[in-house]
């Protein structure tokens, strides 16, 4: 039997397991596949480096772009990530007719579009499990499995390094730096860690996710971002205070114009405090959970470890698997559409509650400014709690469901009224 010949480019948290995985299932892969996998090099940035028993040393190489380009290589498997050279190394595998797996999710999410035209113009595969959510089955159900339904909402927790932090926050009081640094040693945080804590890592999975989910393109410049670098302490415990824990979310999800005009979908990445009876609130560590709520299907929940070296290499695996069967058979992986092109709604015209935590001069009238303030821009409060601290206090108001617009200008006018020292922060409150 002849055997197919893979190129690994990185060898990584993700890459070291994707060998061993090779390398201690192979008997079964070649029942599964019907023919052998044979790693035919692996393109690191430091070939020299000693990697122990990994993999023999005569395979590792520097030159990434040589290895892809090589007669002797079917499919091209990419655990390095970033945009380039990752963009050069796939597109050249690509427009060779080599198939591609790859879990890079910042270069998915600025150049699918890009990647998928050279896939289909050579016929090659295009697989992404890894990119999403770890090991967790996500990117074939969407692709997939959903294809004959209408996806309405995706909500999900996507990034495992924030939601190991956040879990850590809550359930031990630990500080943002050392629950970051636990992350980071276990191998869940991106090789700069920014990428997870400031949203960009969820950013750009929202990006796959709802792309895939509303047949549209949408990329990482188009969905709203926040981190959760600002989220303190203090907002943990007042979470804690009314019943919520607070959590790194996704949400994309499909608007109907109710004049029959075009729809629209709205993306966003952002921290929100969501109930402790809400499924999500007990997703801890680095596990990731995506809710799909589709038209016949209803709501469909997705759990499972979305970060770390074996988890992410099961689905780059399953990808081999599928791009291998596929070359056996003569098939194609399924290919994409964005076909319904819905208007990227921006965030101004999302509609959701807030907590809103003040600093104010503990005085008569000052609860009646404030109202007013809310009362002016149409934003209805639901609740207000104050806790005196001398000759101040703290004033914690959440609302209902306004839109996004209407709760940043009554932000901006909070700041300007003398009573208000501080807006010491405003969240979301999703899930109710
Ligand atoms: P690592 O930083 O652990 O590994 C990156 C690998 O790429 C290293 O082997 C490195 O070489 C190699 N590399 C870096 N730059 C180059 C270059 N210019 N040329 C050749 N090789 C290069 O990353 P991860 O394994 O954590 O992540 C890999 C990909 O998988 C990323 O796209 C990431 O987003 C994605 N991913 C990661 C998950 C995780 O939990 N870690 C989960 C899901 C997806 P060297 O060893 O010499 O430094
Ligand atoms: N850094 C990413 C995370 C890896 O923490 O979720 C998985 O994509």
């Amino acid at each position: 039997m002849e055997p197919l010949r893979i190129a690994l480019l990185g060898c990584g948290t993700v890459g070291r397991e994707v060998v061993r995985l090779l390398r201690e299932q192979a008997a079964d892969l070649t029942a599964r596949i019907g023919r052998p996998l044979e790693l035919v090099g692996i393109a690191v940035r430091r070939p020299d480096r000693d990697r122990g028993d990994v993999a023999p040393r005569e395979l590792f190489t520097g030159d990434a772009l040589g290895l892809v380009k090589r007669d002797d290589v079917d499919i091209v498997v990419e655990v390095v990530g970033g945009i380039e050279p990752a963009r050069t190394w796939l597109t050249t595998a690509l427009r060779s007719g080599k198939s591609v797996v790859t879990a890079n999710k910042a270069l998915l999410a600025e150049h699918g579009a890009e990647l998928q035209a050279a896939a289909a113009e050579s016929g090659a595969d295009l697989y992404y499990e890894a990119a999403v959510a770890g090991a967790i089955p996500l990117i074939r159900p969407l692709r997939e499995s959903l294809h004959g339904d209408r996806v309405t909402r995706v909500t999900g927790i996507v990034n495992g390094t924030t939601n190991y932090i956040l879990s850590r926050m809550d359930a031990t009081g630990a500080g943002f730096a050392e629950a970051l640094e636990e992350a980071t040693a276990l191998g869940y945080a991106e090789a700069d860690p920014t990428a997870d804590v400031e949203g960009f890592d969820a950013a750009a999975k929202a990006a796959i996710l709802a792309s895939l989910a509303f047949h549209t393109r949408v990329r990482a410049a188009d969905v709203y971002r926040e981190g959760i670098t600002e989220v303190t302490a203090a907002d943990v415990a007042s979470a804690r205070q009314m019943g919520c824990t607070v959590k790194l979310l996704c949400i994309a999800e499909r608007y109907t114009d109710p004049d029959g005009g075009r729809d629209s979908v709205g993306v966003r990445v952002h921290p929100a405090m969501i109930p402790r009876s809400h499924p999500l609130a007990s997703v801890n560590g680095a596990f990731n959970a995506v809710f799909v709520e589709a038209g016949a299907a209803g709501q469909l929940m997705f759990y499972g470890q979305g970060a770390g070296g074996a988890p992410t290499a099961s689905a780059v695996l399953g990808d081999i698997v599928a791009v291998a069967r596929n070359q056996r058979t003569g098939a194609r992986g399924p290919v994409e559409t964005s076909y319904a092109d819905l208007r990227i709604r921006p965030m101004g015209e999302i509609t959701t509650r807030y907590h809103i935590s003040l600093d104010v001069d503990d005085k008569a009238g000052v609860l009646a400014a404030v109202a007013n303030v809310f009362a002016a821009h149409g934003v209805s409060i639901q609740t207000v709690r104050q806790e005196g601290r001398g000759e101040d206090a703290l004033l914690v108001v959440v609302t209902h469901a306004a839109t996004d617009g209407a709760l940043r200008a009554t932000v901006a006018e909070l700041t300007t009224l003398d009573v208000v020292r501080e807006v010491a922060s405003v969240m979301r409150v999703e899930g109710e």
